[in-house]
Protein backbone atom coordinates (compact mmCIF):
# COMPACT_ATOMS: atom_id res chain seq x y z
CA UNK A 1 0.00 0.00 0.00
CA UNK A 2 0.87 3.72 -0.94
CA UNK A 3 -0.42 6.68 -0.21
CA UNK A 4 -1.87 8.29 -3.16
CA UNK A 5 -3.85 12.21 -3.21
CA UNK A 6 -3.71 12.81 -7.01
CA UNK A 7 -4.52 11.32 -10.60
CA UNK A 8 -0.99 11.63 -11.99
CA UNK A 9 0.51 10.10 -8.98
CA UNK A 10 -2.13 7.25 -8.33
CA UNK A 11 -2.35 6.39 -12.22
CA UNK A 12 1.69 5.83 -11.89
CA UNK A 13 1.17 3.53 -8.89
CA UNK A 14 -1.94 2.04 -10.04
CA UNK A 15 -0.10 1.03 -13.16
CA UNK A 16 2.95 -0.54 -11.44
CA UNK A 17 0.94 -2.67 -9.77
CA UNK A 18 0.32 -1.52 -6.11
CA UNK A 19 -2.30 -2.99 -4.32
CA UNK A 20 -3.91 -0.65 -2.72
CA UNK A 21 -3.95 3.29 -2.88
CA UNK A 22 -4.36 5.07 0.45
CA UNK A 23 -6.01 8.57 0.17
CA UNK A 24 -4.60 9.09 3.46
CA UNK A 25 -4.97 12.37 5.80
CA UNK A 26 -1.26 12.78 5.60
CA UNK A 27 -2.33 14.57 2.71
CA UNK A 28 -2.60 17.73 5.34
CA UNK A 29 1.05 17.97 4.89
CA UNK A 30 2.62 16.34 1.77
CA UNK A 31 -0.49 18.58 -0.18
CA UNK A 32 -1.03 21.09 1.79
CA UNK A 33 1.27 22.31 4.09
CA UNK A 34 -0.01 22.01 7.29
CA UNK A 35 1.84 21.27 10.66
CA UNK A 36 -0.58 18.14 11.39
CA UNK A 37 -3.51 16.22 9.89
CA UNK A 38 -5.69 18.11 11.99
CA UNK A 39 -6.91 20.60 10.13
CA UNK A 40 -7.92 18.33 6.81
CA UNK A 41 -11.49 18.37 6.25
CA UNK A 42 -13.81 16.36 4.37
CA UNK A 43 -14.24 18.62 1.37
CA UNK A 44 -10.68 17.92 0.82
CA UNK A 45 -10.33 14.56 1.25
CA UNK A 46 -13.18 14.54 -1.38
CA UNK A 47 -11.45 16.08 -3.41
CA UNK A 48 -8.40 13.98 -3.33
CA UNK A 49 -9.94 10.67 -3.13
CA UNK A 50 -12.19 11.27 -6.63
CA UNK A 51 -9.04 12.72 -7.97
CA UNK A 52 -7.43 8.89 -6.96
CA UNK A 53 -10.39 6.98 -8.03
CA UNK A 54 -10.68 8.41 -11.31
CA UNK A 55 -7.05 7.24 -12.24
CA UNK A 56 -6.98 3.70 -10.30
CA UNK A 57 -7.75 0.61 -12.84
CA UNK A 58 -7.10 -2.51 -10.31
CA UNK A 59 -5.63 -0.89 -7.17
CA UNK A 60 -8.31 -0.75 -4.16
CA UNK A 61 -8.62 2.58 -2.79
CA UNK A 62 -9.11 3.40 0.51
CA UNK A 63 -9.78 7.15 1.97
CA UNK A 64 -8.85 8.83 5.46
CA UNK A 65 -12.02 9.77 7.37
CA UNK A 66 -10.08 13.44 9.09
CA UNK A 67 -10.66 14.39 12.37
CA UNK A 68 -13.63 14.73 13.71
CA UNK A 69 -15.30 13.40 10.66
CA UNK A 70 -16.34 10.31 13.15
CA UNK A 71 -15.46 11.26 16.44
CA UNK A 72 -18.90 13.18 17.56
CA UNK A 73 -20.86 10.62 16.86
CA UNK A 74 -21.74 7.43 14.80
CA UNK A 75 -24.09 9.30 12.68
CA UNK A 76 -21.35 11.70 11.46
CA UNK A 77 -19.19 8.58 10.71
CA UNK A 78 -21.95 7.42 8.74
CA UNK A 79 -22.85 10.19 6.87
CA UNK A 80 -19.38 10.94 5.97
CA UNK A 81 -17.90 7.35 5.20
CA UNK A 82 -20.94 7.84 2.58
CA UNK A 83 -19.05 10.84 1.32
CA UNK A 84 -15.94 9.56 1.16
CA UNK A 85 -17.42 6.75 -1.26
CA UNK A 86 -19.73 8.48 -3.34
CA UNK A 87 -16.71 10.47 -4.22
CA UNK A 88 -14.94 7.23 -5.03
CA UNK A 89 -13.36 5.18 -2.29
CA UNK A 90 -13.68 1.62 -2.02
CA UNK A 91 -13.14 1.49 2.01
CA UNK A 92 -12.41 3.91 4.72
CA UNK A 93 -9.67 4.34 7.17
CA UNK A 94 -10.62 5.60 10.68
CA UNK A 95 -7.92 6.02 13.45
CA UNK A 96 -8.71 3.95 17.07
CA UNK A 97 -8.28 1.40 19.55
CA UNK A 98 -11.60 -0.50 21.16
CA UNK A 99 -13.65 2.52 21.90
CA UNK A 100 -13.97 2.61 17.81
CA UNK A 101 -15.36 -0.68 18.04
CA UNK A 102 -19.60 0.13 17.83
CA UNK A 103 -18.27 3.03 15.38
CA UNK A 104 -16.94 0.60 13.05
CA UNK A 105 -19.36 -1.93 13.15
CA UNK A 106 -21.66 0.42 12.25
CA UNK A 107 -19.97 2.21 9.29
CA UNK A 108 -19.69 -2.00 8.39
CA UNK A 109 -23.13 -2.49 9.30
CA UNK A 110 -24.42 -0.05 6.29
CA UNK A 111 -22.20 -1.44 3.52
CA UNK A 112 -18.70 0.36 3.68
CA UNK A 113 -15.40 -1.88 4.26
CA UNK A 114 -13.61 -0.14 7.04
CA UNK A 115 -9.74 -0.39 7.74
CA UNK A 116 -8.69 0.23 11.24
CA UNK A 117 -5.43 2.34 12.14
CA UNK A 118 -3.55 1.46 15.99
CA UNK A 119 -0.11 2.31 16.84
CA UNK A 120 0.89 6.02 16.63
CA UNK A 121 -2.61 7.65 16.09
CA UNK A 122 -1.23 11.21 14.33
CA UNK A 123 -4.90 12.88 14.55
CA UNK A 124 -4.61 12.36 18.07
CA UNK A 125 -0.56 11.74 18.82
CA UNK A 126 -0.01 15.17 20.12
CA UNK A 127 -2.70 15.09 22.56
CA UNK A 128 -1.42 11.66 23.90
CA UNK A 129 0.97 9.67 23.16
CA UNK A 130 3.17 11.78 21.39
CA UNK A 131 5.43 10.62 18.27
CA UNK A 132 7.09 7.30 19.61
CA UNK A 133 6.89 3.99 19.03
CA UNK A 134 4.06 2.19 20.89
CA UNK A 135 4.02 -1.17 22.48
CA UNK A 136 7.20 -0.62 24.53
CA UNK A 137 5.75 -1.28 28.09
CA UNK A 138 3.77 -4.39 29.11
CA UNK A 139 0.67 -2.61 29.84
CA UNK A 140 0.97 -0.58 26.13
CA UNK A 141 1.55 -4.17 23.91
CA UNK A 142 -1.32 -5.51 26.09
CA UNK A 143 -3.73 -2.70 25.12
CA UNK A 144 -2.85 -3.01 21.59
CA UNK A 145 -3.47 -6.74 21.32
CA UNK A 146 -7.17 -5.97 22.97
CA UNK A 147 -7.16 -2.98 20.21
CA UNK A 148 -6.61 -5.18 17.28
CA UNK A 149 -8.99 -7.88 18.77
CA UNK A 150 -11.80 -5.63 19.10
CA UNK A 151 -11.05 -3.91 15.53
CA UNK A 152 -11.59 -7.80 14.21
CA UNK A 153 -14.64 -8.40 15.70
CA UNK A 154 -15.99 -4.69 14.96
CA UNK A 155 -15.55 -6.24 11.43
CA UNK A 156 -12.75 -3.97 10.21
CA UNK A 157 -11.00 -5.83 7.18
CA UNK A 158 -7.34 -4.97 7.82
CA UNK A 159 -5.57 -3.14 10.48
CA UNK A 160 -3.15 -0.39 9.45
CA UNK A 161 -0.19 -0.87 12.60
CA UNK A 162 1.56 2.66 12.92
CA UNK A 163 4.93 2.77 15.04
CA UNK A 164 4.38 -0.43 17.06
CA UNK A 165 6.81 -2.53 18.69
CA UNK A 166 8.33 -5.19 15.69
CA UNK A 167 7.55 -7.77 18.14
CA UNK A 168 3.83 -6.87 19.25
CA UNK A 169 3.11 -6.10 15.23
CA UNK A 170 4.11 -9.48 15.04
CA UNK A 171 2.22 -10.98 17.86
CA UNK A 172 -0.98 -8.66 16.59
CA UNK A 173 -0.27 -10.25 12.78
CA UNK A 174 -0.50 -13.78 14.13
CA UNK A 175 -3.21 -12.88 16.59
CA UNK A 176 -6.05 -11.47 14.39
CA UNK A 177 -5.44 -14.26 12.04
CA UNK A 178 -8.63 -13.22 9.69
CA UNK A 179 -7.83 -10.25 8.62
CA UNK A 180 -4.28 -8.68 7.57
CA UNK A 181 -2.40 -6.10 9.42
CA UNK A 182 -0.07 -3.37 7.51
CA UNK A 183 2.33 -1.63 8.77
CA UNK A 184 4.72 1.85 8.95
CA UNK A 185 7.34 1.73 10.74
CA UNK A 186 6.42 -1.85 12.70
CA UNK A 187 8.56 -4.29 11.33
CA UNK A 188 8.83 -7.37 8.50
CA UNK A 189 6.08 -9.29 10.89
CA UNK A 190 3.34 -7.28 9.44
CA UNK A 191 1.40 -8.51 6.24
CA UNK A 192 2.05 -5.78 4.56
CA UNK A 193 3.40 -2.64 4.59
CA UNK A 194 2.43 1.28 3.78
CA UNK A 195 4.74 4.33 2.52
CA UNK A 196 3.93 8.12 2.14
CA UNK A 197 4.80 7.97 -1.23
CA UNK A 198 6.54 11.76 -0.94
CA UNK A 199 8.45 10.02 1.67
CA UNK A 200 9.50 7.10 -0.43
CA UNK A 201 10.41 9.08 -3.18
CA UNK A 202 12.50 11.58 -1.18
CA UNK A 203 10.00 14.60 -1.92
CA UNK A 204 9.43 15.60 1.80
CA UNK A 205 11.92 17.33 4.23
CA UNK A 206 10.82 15.91 6.99
CA UNK A 207 11.71 12.06 7.15
CA UNK A 208 11.01 8.83 9.84
CA UNK A 209 13.98 6.91 10.47
CA UNK A 210 12.00 3.89 9.22
CA UNK A 211 11.28 5.08 5.88
CA UNK A 212 13.10 3.84 2.54
CA UNK A 213 13.98 6.52 0.70
CA UNK A 214 13.88 4.61 -3.32
CA UNK A 215 15.04 8.13 -5.06
CA UNK A 216 16.07 11.27 -4.70
CA UNK A 217 13.22 12.96 -6.69
CA UNK A 218 13.61 16.48 -4.36
CA UNK A 219 17.16 16.69 -6.56
CA UNK A 220 15.77 15.53 -9.29
CA UNK A 221 12.72 17.73 -9.60
CA UNK A 222 15.06 20.83 -7.99
CA UNK A 223 17.68 20.01 -11.32
CA UNK A 224 15.03 19.93 -13.60
CA UNK A 225 13.33 23.14 -12.70
CA UNK A 226 16.73 24.59 -12.42
CA UNK A 227 17.42 23.51 -16.23
CA UNK A 228 14.29 24.51 -17.25
CA UNK A 229 14.19 28.46 -16.24
CA UNK A 230 18.37 28.53 -17.45
CA UNK A 231 16.91 27.28 -20.54
CA UNK A 232 13.93 29.69 -20.73
CA UNK A 233 15.96 32.76 -19.95
CA UNK A 234 19.31 32.06 -22.19
CA UNK A 235 16.41 31.11 -24.93
CA UNK A 236 17.43 27.78 -25.47
CA UNK A 237 13.87 26.57 -25.23
CA UNK A 238 10.97 26.63 -27.05
CA UNK A 239 12.83 26.28 -30.37
CA UNK A 240 12.23 28.43 -33.22
CA UNK A 241 10.22 26.90 -35.92
CA UNK A 242 8.93 28.53 -39.18
CA UNK A 243 4.67 27.40 -38.07
CA UNK A 244 3.01 29.70 -39.90
CA UNK A 245 3.36 30.35 -44.11
CA UNK A 246 5.23 33.77 -44.38
CA UNK A 247 2.07 35.03 -46.89
CA UNK A 248 -0.63 34.19 -44.27
CA UNK A 249 1.33 37.55 -41.91
CA UNK A 250 1.53 39.40 -45.41
CA UNK A 251 -0.69 42.51 -45.45
CA UNK A 252 -2.31 42.40 -42.04
CA UNK A 253 -1.73 45.30 -40.40
CA UNK A 254 -1.34 45.85 -36.66
CA UNK A 255 -0.20 47.77 -34.10
CA UNK A 256 3.19 46.40 -32.22
CA UNK A 257 3.33 47.27 -28.63
CA UNK A 258 5.51 50.27 -28.69
CA UNK A 259 2.61 51.66 -31.38
CA UNK A 260 4.31 51.94 -34.49
CA UNK A 261 2.46 50.11 -37.06
CA UNK A 262 3.57 46.88 -38.22
CA UNK A 263 2.90 45.23 -42.07
O1 LIG B 1 -2.49 9.32 6.39
C1 LIG B 1 -1.65 8.44 6.16
O2 LIG B 1 -0.78 8.58 5.30
C2 LIG B 1 -1.70 7.22 6.95
C3 LIG B 1 -0.56 6.27 6.83
C4 LIG B 1 0.59 6.77 7.58
C5 LIG B 1 -0.95 4.91 7.25
O3 LIG B 1 -2.62 7.04 7.69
Amino acid sequence: MLTSYDYTTARLCDGAGIDVLLVGDSAGMVMMGYQSTIPVTMDQMCLFTSAVSRARRDALVVADLPFMSYQASITDAIANSGRLIKAGADAVKLEGGSEMADTISSIVGVGIPVMGHIGLQPQTTTLSQGYRVQGRTKESAARLIRDARSLEQAGAFCIVLEMVSHDVAEVITRDVANIPTIGIGSGPGCSGQVLVIQDMLGMYELQFSFVKRYRNLSKEIGDAVREYVCDVKESRFPARSADTPKEFLKGIEFEDRKGSSVS
